[in-house]
């Protein structure tokens, strides 16, 4: 396996993600050693910046977010400049040139990334304009990434989908969910498939649930103006805990290709009981954020935040009680929550096991057994924990809960890549599994879609219902008391 020889375009450069996660990462990279000298990267953005100028912010940027950098200069020697106004089809002309030089200066093959970290609007315009101007003809690859949001319901991202398929063919786009980048998100499949004592109890005759929960610390900053047409809905949950649950749920992949990975994964996306608008209220719960105390600072509530609607109707908070109709998971609920502005920054998977099928133990104080259950720490914690019970130490019959822990970034935590480092290196070698399938995308859509149709035609009376700082609105205990079950609050 050689090193990628890549040119990666990167629309919108002078914007944040390019600059708080893009440069860092791929600068990771050439730290590394992954990528020797044959890449370069061009920046394109609306802005009119001299070369220097561009290359001190890369700069900067390394600085920022990486502790001891070894490598600036050479590294920022290879990034380039094209101010551009998307729609002007002479600017592409201008890029094609540029690209064209620098394949022969890098030896980049014709390889291009044309990665697009800007507002969605753009991404068919500049898609067309990329083919139609020839700088997707080359003698190497031409590979699209593109940022979420992927449209803001099914119709709109089919539109999407379809405008940069005139341009792009499906194995040519690379759609980042960046969860996916994570690395414990990535270890669900391993440890699944990878221990003879899981997967036989992976399923509804020994599992009786699973929870999911995804929550913020922080509240919608300046992002207003898009998550007031988001909401933690389409933010968080018709992408990264879909994927989770596709990953939790999946059935083993015949072989670990990007094919057969993403076919069972969309076997289960397929496989999700689809939601009825009359039943929305049943299976989901919104919330949204007034103000309260956070390491005890007094925050303010989601409508007095900078350019949301001061009646807002946004939900920054989402439960909710999926199931999947296949055989391995008929009857198991999957349990989600995600929401900003909530008691801790954690993303955490809960597998609870059922209950023996009879107790022959009391724990010291007479109280039943606490089911066994399997922990996935996602962030900012990685590593599994297993809750066992076991004797109380002494002349009893009584048990104790014992945990056993396995901490992933607690070895070589500092080492572990980054999720968008790990993402554009795949992208480079061409290994698309850890981005989302057309497929993926729109059967997420359609299971979101009458949730949020109801949620928006009908104003939530109670809004603002969680105090920030706390865990949710009370619904979202609800919804699992009604089955008999509780979010377990877990290390
Ligand atoms: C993004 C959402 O996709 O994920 C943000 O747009 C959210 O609103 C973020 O804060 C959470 O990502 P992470 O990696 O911090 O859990």
């Amino acid at each position: 396996y050689t090193t990628p020889k890549t040119i990666v375009v990167i629309f919108g450069a002078t914007g944040d993600l390019a600059n708080r996660k893009l440069f860092p990462s791929i600068y990771n990279l050439y730290e590394k050693g992954e990528l020797k000298d044959e890449f370069a990267v061009v920046g394109v953005a609306r802005r009119p910046l001299t070369l220097d100028v561009f290359r001190q912010n890369v700069k900067d940027s390394i600085e920022e977010n990486i502790p001891v950098p070894q490598k600036v200069d050479e590294f920022s020697s290879h990034f380039y400049y094209h101010s551009s106004n998307v729609n002007d089809r002479t600017s592409y002309k201008e890029l094609k040139d540029l690209l064209d030089e620098l394949d022969s200066k890098y030896q980049t093959e014709g390889n291009r990334i044309f990665y697009l970290a800007m507002a969605p609007e753009f991404f068919g315009t500049i898609a067309e304009n990329l083919k139609g101007e020839g700088l997707t003809s080359t003698s190497g690859y031409s590979r699209l990434v593109i940022e979420k949001p992927f449209g803001h319901n099914l119709p709109s991202a089919q539109q999407l989908n379809e405008q940069i398929r005139q341009a792009f063919s499906e194995d040519q786009i690379y759609r980042i969910d960046h969860y996916l980048g994570k690395e414990m998100v990535q270890n669900i499949e391993v440890i699944r498939f990878a221990n003879a004592i899981f997967e036989p109890l992976w399923n509804n005759r020994y599992i009786s649930n699973i929870q999911i929960t995804s929550s913020e610390v922080l509240g919608v900053e300046d992002r207003g103006g898009y998550y007031e047409n988001s909401g933690a809905l389409r933010d968080m949950v018709q992408n990264h805990i879909l994927q989770m649950v596709a990953l939790l749920a999946m059935e083993p992949p015949i072989k670990l290709t990007t094919e057969e990975i993403r076919s069972e994964k969309i076997k289960v996306l397929r496989a999700l009981r689809p939601i009825d608008e009359s039943e929305v209220h049943d299976y989901f719960v919104r919330g949204q954020y007034g103000d309260g105390q956070i390491n005890n600072k007094q925050v303010p509530s989601y409508r007095k935040e900078q350019n949301v609607d001061p009646k807002s109707n946004t939900e920054t908070f989402v439960a909710g009680k999926l199931l999947i109709d296949n055989f391995r998971w008929a009857g198991v609920p999957f349990y989600i929550r995600t929401g900003k502005r909530m008691k801790a920054k954690s993303t955490k998977i809960i597998v609870q096991f059922k209950d023996i099928p009879m107790n022959l133990y009391m724990k010291k104080d007479n109280q039943l057994q606490n089911p066994n259950l399997l922990v996935i720490h996602i962030q900012p914690d990685e590593g599994i924990t297993l809750h066992l019970n076991a004797k109380r130490v002494g002349q009893n019959t009584q048990t104790t809960p014992v945990h056993l822990d396995y901490c992933n970034n607690c070895i070589d935590g500092i080492n572990t890549p980054a999720a968008y480092e790990k993402l554009i290196y795949d992208c480079m070698k061409g290994d698309a599994t850890n981005f989302t399938h057309w497929d993926e995308v729109a059967l997420s859509w359609s299971f979101v879609d009458p949730i949020s149709h109801v949620w928006e035609s009908q104003a939530a009376t109670n809004f603002p219902n969680y105090s920030a700082g706390s865990m949710g609105p009370a619904d979202s205990e609800k919804l699992l008391e009604n089955d008999g079950f509780q979010w377990w609050s877990v290390s």
